[in-house]
């Protein structure tokens, strides 16, 4: 009868135990793993810089702007095709030819003023936004600044220019959050260059809008394709390309495909000239790349349509070392992205088209990605170029080019939704937290 019962005790002790430790260790563990039960509720160390709150504007200052057609956007039709897919574009299907499926998926059209409508999305699903603005850190205003002044900036109508602008800031001045820091944990995009909005500087006093003078802007960040030099609340995010992969997986195969691919050329220019600026560079360029026919490939998008078919673009950039890139009509263009993204490497000619624009996305040193040659020396003698490149190895090639695949999801803007890496939205995001906790610490 003994041992019965010494089995009966220790069976007692066993299910006690599980009782006062197991159980509650179990339920412990259990509520740790589950996600939080609502989106209001992230976890404070998922976003250990803050969340960000994004202001529900009447739709007159956004989405009624994407009820117009091209002509109403834009008096030469740049804008067709800036809409679909919410700012990605129509689906890249010409590119089936030079790439495999599941990456050719990832590309679309994408115009390239569509950066307002890509951050705007990309917001409102970010794992760091929040519904309550008293739990925000940043205030983020969806205004599409680029898209109302698009079709005025070709006629003598300034008020129009600046009409929905002002009636933008008379609304936000009514916000309780405005007027908390005076806008200084603001911050918006614009999808056009920054000297379409400070008609008040230009030195003809005609050019754009009134935007950026206007006072109340004065402490609002403005994430914008290029940059005002001296203006540190500007600050400069990669113009969008038609790469927008969903994962990181799909990140990783196109990485590979482009350290892969044959660069059958040392360089390449892609570019139309303008003939009615005076000393015009790209047609320099143009001149001298069609006349290097053993080493560079030459793309006039004058005659070649660049703009509908990525075919021609991207075959160029994938197929040579470096690529060419002058400034133009203003410091920047969106070719050194398309460039940058096909894993070819990059010369300037002005410091001001990358190095003083894209700090927060691009490497810090300039020689370890790209490559610099003054566009004076140029200018008097352009073989030059070819000389420069030609003195690198092929392994110091091989470096520069490793450097740019690392920045390529830095450079870009993400599938729709959640993904699963770090694209430039996300580190625009964490710099402009960043920003408003410093300036509110220091
Ligand atoms: C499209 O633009 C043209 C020219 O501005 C305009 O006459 C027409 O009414 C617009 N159509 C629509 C559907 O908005
Ligand atoms: C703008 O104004 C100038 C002179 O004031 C005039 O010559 C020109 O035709 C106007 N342009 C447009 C698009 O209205
Ligand atoms: C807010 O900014 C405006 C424009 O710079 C300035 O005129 C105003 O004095 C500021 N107000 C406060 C409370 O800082
Ligand atoms: C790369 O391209 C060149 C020129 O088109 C060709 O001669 C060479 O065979 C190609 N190499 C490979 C590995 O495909
Ligand atoms: C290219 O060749 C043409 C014809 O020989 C010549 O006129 C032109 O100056 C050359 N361009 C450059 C940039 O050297
Ligand atoms: C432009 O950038 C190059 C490369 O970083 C540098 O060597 C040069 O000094 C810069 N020039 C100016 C005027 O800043
Ligand atoms: C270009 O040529 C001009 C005149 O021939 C000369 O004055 C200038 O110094 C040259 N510039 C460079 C950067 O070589």
């Amino acid at each position: 009868m003994k041992s019965p019962n010494f089995i009966n005790f220790w069976y007692a002790c066993f299910l006690f135990s599980i009782a006062f430790f197991l159980i509650p260790i179990l339920i412990i563990s259990v509520a740790r793993i589950s996600p939080p039960s609502s989106p209001y509720t992230t976890a404070a160390d998922e976003c250990p810089l803050g969340r960000v709150y994004s202001y529900n504007l009447p739709s007159i200052f956004n989405h009624d702007l994407l009820l117009r057609n091209c002509s109403d956007l834009h008096p030469f039709n740049w804008q067709c095709g800036i809409f679909p897919n919410h700012g990605f574009g129509h689906p890249a299907t010409e590119l089936r030819r030079i790439m495999p499926e599941n990456i050719r998926k990832s590309w679309f059209r994408t115009n390239q003023f569509a950066l307002e409508l890509l951050f705007h999305r990309r917001i409102l699903r970010h794992r760091c936004r929040t519904r309550r603005p008293e739990s925000a850190t940043a205030f983020y205003i969806p205004f599409y600044a680029g898209l109302a002044v698009g079709k005025h900036l070709w006629t003598n109508d300034t008020v129009e220019r600046d009409r929905l602008c002002d009636q933008m800031i008379r609304w936000l001045k009514t916000q309780k959050q405005w007027k908390k820091y005076n806008g200084s944990d603001h911050f918006t995009a614009i999808g056009r260059i920054t000297w379409d909005f400070r008609r008040l500087a230009d030195p003809d006093g005609n050019w754009g809008s009134a935007f950026l003078n206007m006072p109340e802007m004065e402490h609002v960040t403005r994430f914008i394709i290029e940059k005002a030099p001296w203006d540190n609340r500007d600050v400069g995010v990669p113009y969008p390309t038609g790469f927008h992969p969903q994962t990181g997986q799909t990140l990783k195969s196109w990485q590979q495909y482009v350290r892969e691919y044959n660069r059958s050329s040392l360089f390449t220019f892609v570019g139309a000239p303008r003939p009615n600026t005076g000393g015009d560079f790209r047609g320099l360029l143009l001149s001298y790349c069609s006349n290097e026919t053993a080493s560079c490939r030459a793309i006039d998008c004058a005659a070649a349509n660049c703009a509908s078919d990525y075919t021609v673009i991207l075959e160029s950039f994938l197929g040579s070392e470096f690529c060419l890139q002058p400034a133009g009509d203003s410091s920047t263009r969106r070719s050194v992205f398309d460039c940058m993204v096909a894993g070819s490497v990059p010369v300037f000619f002005w410091n001001t088209t990358a190095y003083d624009q894209y700090e927060w996305f691009l490497p810090g040193e300039p020689e370890s990605y790209s490559v610099y040659v003054n566009h004076e020396e140029v200018r008097n003698r352009s073989y030059v170029i070819e000389q420069v490149l030609m003195r690198y190895s092929k392994e110091e090639i091989r470096e520069k080019r490793e450097k740019v695949i690392e920045t390529i999801p830095k450079i870009i803007y993400g599938g729709r939704g959640l993904i699963d890496f770090k694209d430039a939205i996300d580190i625009a995001l964490d710099g402009v937290l960043h920003r408003i906790k410093t300036e509110r610490e220091g």
